[in-house]
Parts: C-alpha cells; sequence; structure tokens
C-alpha cells in the first residue's frame, strides 16, 4: 500500500484519446496500448466510452457488472481510496476532484494492487484493462450528469507514479472530457482527425475547450485513414496547422477486424506514428496539475448540488505542496 507524499511527483504518463466517433480513437488508442505493451511498459487501458469499443479491441468481455461506475464498484474503489484520510469524510463525499491527502491509498500497477484485483481484466502483469460504462440514470437522480466520469477521475488523482507506467484512456465523443477535471488529470490529449469536414469541425471544437481550459499544449493532433497528399493539404488548412503524426488508411488493419482479430501495431506498414506519440508525451509537473485540480475542486465546491449532497467539500483539500 502507498501513501501520498507531499513531493509526489507523478511522472506516470495518462494519456486520452479524444476525436469524433469513427474517427480512429479505440483502434489508436488500442494500438496505442500494443506499442506500449512491446516496448516493456505498463499500461492501464481505460475505455471510458459509454459505449465500450476498447475493451474488445483488447480481447477483454467488458461485463457491465464490472464497470467502474457500477455504484457498488465505485464505492469499493473509493473505500480503498479513502484508506485513513480524514479530510476527506467519508467515502461517499468523494466529489469528482477530490484530491488525495494524507492517508489516502494510491493506485499502482502493480498486479498486486486491490484495486488492479479487483475492478481490472490482466492481460499479461504488466498489461491491465478496465471500463467505466455507464449508470446515468443512478447519477441524474444525485444532480451529476457526468457523475459516471467521476470515478474515473478518482482513480486517476489516485494513482501512484511508477517511471515508465502508461494509462490510456479512450474517451467517449463528444467533450466529455471537457465538461469536468478530466482534462486536467491528462498527461496528453490525442485527438483524433480525419480528413473529413465532421472530423476536423470537432478537432477544432476540442481546440477551442482545451484553450479555455488552459490545456490546449497538452494536445496532439494526429490524422488517420490519411490517403494522400491531398488529404494531408486538407488537414493543414482546416487545422491550420500540421498534425502530428497521421496514420493512412492500413489494408492491414481492416483485414484484421474483418477476421474479428484485435488491431495490432504489426498490422501497420508503418508504426511511425506509434512512436511519435509516445515521444511527444511529457509529464504534467505536479505542481502544475495540483493548482489547477485545486482551483476546479473550489470551483465544483461551490455548486448548489455538490453543497446540497456532499457538504462543503473545500476542507477535503490539504495544505498546497507547490
Ligand atoms: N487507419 C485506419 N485504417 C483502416 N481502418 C481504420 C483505421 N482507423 C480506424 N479504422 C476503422 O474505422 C472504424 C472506426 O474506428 P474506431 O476506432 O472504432 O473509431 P472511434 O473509436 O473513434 O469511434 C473501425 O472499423 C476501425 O477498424
Ligand atoms: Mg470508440
Amino acid at each position: 500500500m502507498h501513501e501520498v507524499s507531499g513531493t509526489a511527483n507523478f511522472s506516470i504518463m495518462k494519456i486520452a484519446f479524444t476525436g469524433k466517433g469513427g474517427s480512429g480513437k479505440s483502434t489508436l488508442a488500442a494500438l496505442f496500448v500494443g506499442h506500449l505493451r512491446a516496448a516493456g511498459h505498463r499500461v492501464l487501458a481505460v475505455d471510458a466510452d459509454v459505449n465500450v469499443h476498447l475493451a474488445p479491441l483488447l480481447g477483454v468481455t467488458a461485463e457491465s457488472g464490472a464497470a467502474l461506475s457500477h455504484p457498488d464498484n465505485a464505492a469499493a474503489v473509493r473505500r480503498h481510496l479513502l484508506g485513513d484520510n480524514t479530510l476527506i469524510g467519508g467515502p461517499d463525499r468523494f466529489v469528482a476532484t477530490t484530491p488525495p491527502g494524507p492517508g489516502s491509498h494510491l493506485v499502482t500497477l502493480d498486479p498486486a494492487d486491490p484495486v488492479l484485483t479487483g475492478h481490472a481484466v490482466a492481460l499479461d502483469p504488466a498489461t491491465h484493462v478496465m471500463h467505466v460504462g455507464t449508470y446515468e440514470a443512478e447519477n441524474i437522480g444525485n444532480g451529476c450528469y457526468h457523475g459516471h466520469l467521476a470515478i474515473l477521475e478518482n482513480l486517476l488523482s489516485h494513482l501512484n507514479p511508477a517511471d515508465g507506467d502508461w494509462v490510456v484512456c479512450d474517451m467517449v465523443a463528444g467533450t466529455d472530457a471537457f465538461a469536468n477535471s478530466l482534462h486536467a488529470q491528462f498527461d496528453a490529449i490525442a485527438v483524433v482527425v480525419e480528413p473529413t469536414p465532421e472530423s476536423v469541425t470537432v478537432a477544432r471544437r476540442y481546440r477551442e475547450l482545451a484553450v479555455a481550459a488552459g490545456v490546449d499544449d497538452l494536445l496532439l493532433l494526429v490524422g488517420n485513414k490519411v490517403t494522400d497528399e491531398a488529404d494531408r493539404d486538407y488537414l493543414r488548412r482546416e487545422l491550420g496547422t500540421d498534425p502530428l503524426t497521421a496514420l493512412t488508411l492500413q489494408t492491414g488493419l481492416r483485414r484484421a477486424r474483418q477476421s474479428g482479430r484485435a488491431p495490432s501495431p504489426t498490422d501497420l506498414d508503418d508504426a511511425t506514428p506509434l512512436r511519435l506519440i509516445a515521444s511527444r508525451v511529457r509529464p504534467v509537473p505536479h505542481s502544475r496539475r495540483e493548482a489547477r485540480l485545486r482551483e476546479l475542486h473550489l470551483k465544483l465546491a461551490t455548486k448548489t448540488w455538490v453543497k446540497a449532497t456532499h457538504g462543503d467539500v473545500t476542507t477535503q483539500l490539504a495544505p498546497a505542496t507547490a
């Protein structure tokens, strides 16, 4: 069990894959997980889409009862995270932005970690897969529309750093990553964009939201299904910049899917885009993340529904370490 140290250096890399539906988020997330595994990293893959696609792409059957947002699972995870932290006031007082504090249990990618053994499927001792699922019906009663993602935020904020570990999240299509404080949890947000008007419109919208949220420096634009120079020109013109990298339309991937196989980096004619993505992710400095999350927590604390259901959550903040 690991306790929070005041000088924690969160060097674990957390990347989210976002973009329009059908752009290739789940495919790229699955390929990226495959790339990291092959490179010898420990990986936690999190399927945060309400339509669970990443888990099956990694060969995992996602049972709805095993979803992290299932009330029983979310409660069990929060009880564990709480540990002996007296600032939070109990497992049912967690909000999305509740930070770890003295006595909190942090989650590691050690295969014996209780959160992994209880709530993830191990593909091998170094690779675990979780799915968040959705239980919005219950959450709407709580006045919290994005409630199903709050447990993901709790998990991400309570991860214990270990050099070389990665968390790869496949996000829901749409702007959920910006609707709460999720964006502040990641070190990189890959925006997967096809050379189509619909896809670039969504990518531009993400960029606007990222600018507003102060995380535009974390965005990595990743072109997908790019076939020729005209596609590249289109993306450059419409996005006002070249994407970091672009994956072409991959016949090997299509054959894999048609034969029911999980996509693998070995299906690609060139895995350079995956290497480029990995090489561009830098850990967000702990002080920056902590300051941002404190700010978001204090903002959430002023909401009427938070006060009504959780009371005063400002007391959950430990003195700043930054
Ligand atoms: N570069 C590519 N080449 C060929 N097919 C692709 C490529 N990227 C994605 N696909 C296919 O496109 C479809 C949509 O991809 P998916 O990853 O499910 O999108 P999303 O998660 O964004 O909704 C899938 O059938 C996937 O296999
Ligand atoms: Mg998907």
